[in-house]
């Protein structure tokens, strides 16, 4: 093999399947072909699209944020509830438009939408136009999927199943360098009775803390301000997660580290010690609690009830008083009463989030709730919704307050929402924060005293050396 390999710009060595797409593109484009890609769905997809995007960097394309430019364009699904399916079905209507007028336009469907059979069937059925479909583990094999579509015009639909792990070891491209996605593990073992996510992205495998450092310390040294951790559930990371917390924080250099997501029956004592103890790690933890009613958490599957999840809260909040929570919050599960959402309500009201991600309940086809009455409306969901949201608002903007007096280190990343002269970026404590200053000051770490709570955010000025 080795006459074969050549070195792309990244100085590794190209694998024989991407030399051969990048001879076959040579031959086809004259200039580098271009390609779209849309990611729908968490942050763990996110990080899925940058590693499609590195291998397609290798095969010679380039990249394009408009469909009508794109000689490729690649859709990586979501499939956590109805309305990402929907918007995917959606925009492919406007899709086959753009193949109808450019018949080599290949249109390429991936991720989670497509690791279930039925949406594959709908694919093959009534999708003619979709030249590649794949799950959640063909990254890798893509060179030679789109070979097949380019060099013999045939249209390629594979399922993968988890032999393919080796897809996860794949490099990145990163638009964004100074605040960057570390996956630690993939996949979930905790088959919440609401949820497709175990089904469509297999059972928990854990990388190597080797592994981790390594790309921590590679993105560190090209100038990384920003790590977030990712996995369904970092608390059972294999090795220990508090462990590679800890190795992380050993890391030379200017950056600090957040994590998603974790689950409360396995997020402990330790990891507050771990939050308020090392210094490179965010004093912040997102804890999705879903309901406040121990007989829907029993329903959902969660293996915790609200006391033991408010002992977490409690913990930390003896250690220090102004420890920062978000979570994320189902309303509408089937069989949910007003009563039982009331206790949502208040256990908002006991935790002082200072946000929530909250979303309606959403009837995914093969998972355990699947099978229970969706006896609440869609308009009742919505109305739920917004209540939850107004009670919310009103904690946020009383909660933020106790920030205001104090100075936090903020990481600007673009302009404000305020006025003129504003930036805005996030405080360790994973809050918005906007000052005014220069846009110079954009991607460093500044010291900001806070002078006002909003319902969505803090305002600051740089604090006086
Ligand atoms: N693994 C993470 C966890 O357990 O916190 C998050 C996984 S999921 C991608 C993100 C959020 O989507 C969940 O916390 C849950 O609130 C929401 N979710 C998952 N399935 C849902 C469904 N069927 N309907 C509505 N929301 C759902
Ligand atoms: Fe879904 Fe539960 Fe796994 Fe999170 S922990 S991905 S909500 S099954
Ligand atoms: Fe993420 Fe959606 Fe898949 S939330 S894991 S992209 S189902």
């Amino acid at each position: 093999m080795k006459n074969l390999s050549i070195s792309c710009g990244s100085g590794d060595i190209l694998s024989p399947d991407r030399i051969r797409l990048s001879q076959l593109i040579k031959s086809r484009y004259a200039q580098p072909p271009a390609c779209y890609i849309h990611t729908y769905g968490c942050a763990q997809n996110v990080s899925d699209s940058e590693k499609i995007m590195h291998v397609l960097s290798d095969c010679g394309y380039v990249f394009t944020d408009k469909p009508e430019n794109a000689d490729l364009i690649v859709l990586n699904t979501c499939a956590v509830r109805e309305n990402a399916h929907d918007r995917v079905f959606g925009n492919l209507g406007g899709f086959k438009k753009l193949k109808q007028k450019n018949n080599d336009l290949i249109i390429c469907v991936c991720g989670c939408m497509t690791q279930q059979k039925q949406v594959v069937d709908i694919m093959e059925k009534s999708y003619g136009f979709v030249d590649v479909v794949f799950g959640t583990y063909g990254a890798k094999q893509l060179p030679d999927m789109l070979y097949e579509v380019m060099k013999n015009g045939k249209r390629v639909v594979r399922s993968f199943d988890e032999g393919d792990l080796i897809s996860e070891e794949m490099k990145q491209l990163r638009s964004d360098t100074v605040r960057a996605s570390v996956p630690i593990m993939y996949g979930c073992n905790n088959f919440c009775s609401y949820c497709i996510v175990p089904y469509v992205r297999g059972r928990e495998r854990s990388r190597e803390v080797s592994a981790v450092c390594d790309e921590v310390r590679e993105l560190v040294g090209n100038g990384c301000k920003e790590i977030t951790l990712l996995g369904q559930n970092v608390n059972s990371y294999s090795y220990g997660f508090v462990k590679l917390l800890e190795r992380i924080n050993d890391i030379e250099g200017d950056f600090r580290v957040r994590f998603l997501s974790s689950h409360p029956k396995d997020a402990g004592r330790e990891l507050i010690d771990a939050i308020l103890s090392l210094d490179k790690v965010c004093k912040h933890l997102h804890l999705p609690v879903q309901s406040g009613n121990d007989e829907i958490l029993k329903k959902m599957n969660r293996h915790y009830t609200v006391g033991e999840y408010l002992k977490i809260v409690d913990y930390a909040r003896e250690k220090d008083p102004s420890f920062s929570f978000t979570t994320d919050i189902i309303v509408g599960f089937p069989g949910e009463s007003y009563e039982q959402f009331c206790d949502t309500k208040k256990l908002l009201h006991r935790v002082r989030f200072d946000n929530i991600f909250s979303y309606v309940y959403s009837k995914r086809s093969g998972t355990k709730a699947a099978q229970l009455e969706d006896n609440v409306s869609d308009k009742e969901k919505g109305m739920l919704l917004r209540e939850l949201l107004e009670e919310q608002r009103d904690i946020t903007e009383k909660w933020l307050g106790r920030f205001v007096g104090k100075t936090l280190t903020v990481l600007p990343t673009e302009k404000g929402r305020t006025g003129e002269g504003y930036i805005s970026g996030k405080s360790d404590e994973n809050i918005i924060v906007e000052f005014k200053g220069g846009e110079r000051l954009i991607n460093s770490f500044v010291r900001v005293k806070i002078i006002k709570a909003m319902n969505w955010a803090l305002l600051g000025e740089i604090e006086d050396k």
